[in-house]
């Protein structure tokens, strides 16, 4: 069997990760992470080892990759193919069944359903925890993507861990895409400005452990508005202190949208914001309280659509033919 099928689902980081560790070309976080895989959202990928192949051939959503996107996947590829004795070249065809610029981390499956694909591919019995230390090397919230539910990466780490299954906090992630799509600043390239130019980086890699630490104790207690406080602190530090640096991911929307979600909560619902590396944002809800944060979010101004999402499942082989 030198071919597999696998899906991975993207994920969304309560305690974020920005920054690499010092000196590391291995893609290691500087600071600990912890994030919830959404279910809903998927990345499928394909990887067979064809002897008929004269060179490796990348497709992603139906189009050959070229350049950097390329040589990342063949990066992973070619630790597979170290550790396999996998002489052959490779077929690898990926494609999203979610907007690449919903601002959703779509490295985060990708590499989560590739790093599986190709393990499996070359017959190599790993367990999870060295498949999602592969996937590191793809994209670091990669390892985080190959387990479910609520899952921890440690600063320094090489593979992330399971927290809290799917079902231990009914939880709704309402992703507002908000208009303006500029395009962003790649997430190696923000952090770096930022660990090299923002007064504000020791004051981030001081705290980013400390909110960590907290958001996992409420997470384990089941405690939804001190989990949402502590990832909108968290959210909100980490744009801080890259903003210091010029790193600026946000629009007029994005405020517009945080304010909105600010008053929603004065009004006394419980939710909660935070941003990844562009311009959208994602409101964190209680499950019984979704449809209707949804609906208020798709009132506020500059948001242009609401995708929902709920805690999923971690990276998997499938059967089915790619689509
Ligand atoms: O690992 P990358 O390059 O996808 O960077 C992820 C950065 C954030 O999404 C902003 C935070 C995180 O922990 O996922």
């Amino acid at each position: 069997m030198s071919e597999a099928r696998t899906i991975a689902h993207p994920n969304l980081a309560l305690s974020k990760y920005w920054g690499k560790r010092e000196g590391s070309l291995e893609r290691v976080p500087a600071v600990p992470s912890l994030s919830v895989t959404l279910g809903g959202l998927a990345t499928r990928t394909f990887v067979r080892f064809d002897a008929s192949l004269v060179d490796d051939r990348v497709l992603i959503g139906g189009e050959e990759a070229r350049g950097e996107a390329r040589a990342r996947v063949v990066g992973v590829v070619d630790r597979v193919r170290a550790a396999a004795g996998e002489k052959r070249r490779v077929l690898v065809e990926s494609a999203n069944d979610f907007p690449t610029a919903s601002g959703l981390a779509s490295s985060a499956s990708a590499f989560a359903a590739l790093a599986l694909a190709g393990v499996r591919a070359a017959g190599l019995d790993w367990d999870a925890a060295r498949v999602s230390d592969l996937a590191r090397r793809g994209s670091v919230s990669a390892a985080r993507s190959v387990f479910g539910g609520y899952v921890e990466l440690d600063a320094g780490g090489e593979s992330a861990r399971p927290v809290a299954p799917c079902d231990h906090m009914p939880l709704a992630v309402l992703v507002c895409v908000t208009t303006d799509q500029r395009k962003a600043i790649g997430s190696t390239e923000g952090m770096r400005t930022t660990m090299e130019r923002s007064p504000y980086a020791h004051a981030w890699l001081d705290a980013a452990p400390r909110l960590h630490a907290e958001l996992r104790a409420a997470l384990l207690a089941r405690d939804f508005e001190h989990v949402g406080e502590l990832a909108e602190a968290s959210a909100l530090a980490m744009h801080a202190c890259a903003i210091a640096a010029g790193v600026v991911y946000w629009n007029g929307a994005t405020i517009d949208t945080l304010a909105a979600v600010r008053a929603l909560r004065g009004a006394g619902t419980p939710v909660y914001a935070t941003v990844d590396a562009g311009p959208h944002v994602k409101v964190l809800a209680r499950a019984s309280e979704a449809a209707r944060v949804r609906d208020a979010m798709r009132a506020a101004p500059g948001v242009e659509r609401v995708i929902e999402a709920r805690p999923g499942e971690g990276a998997r082989l499938v059967d089915e033919v790619i689509t």
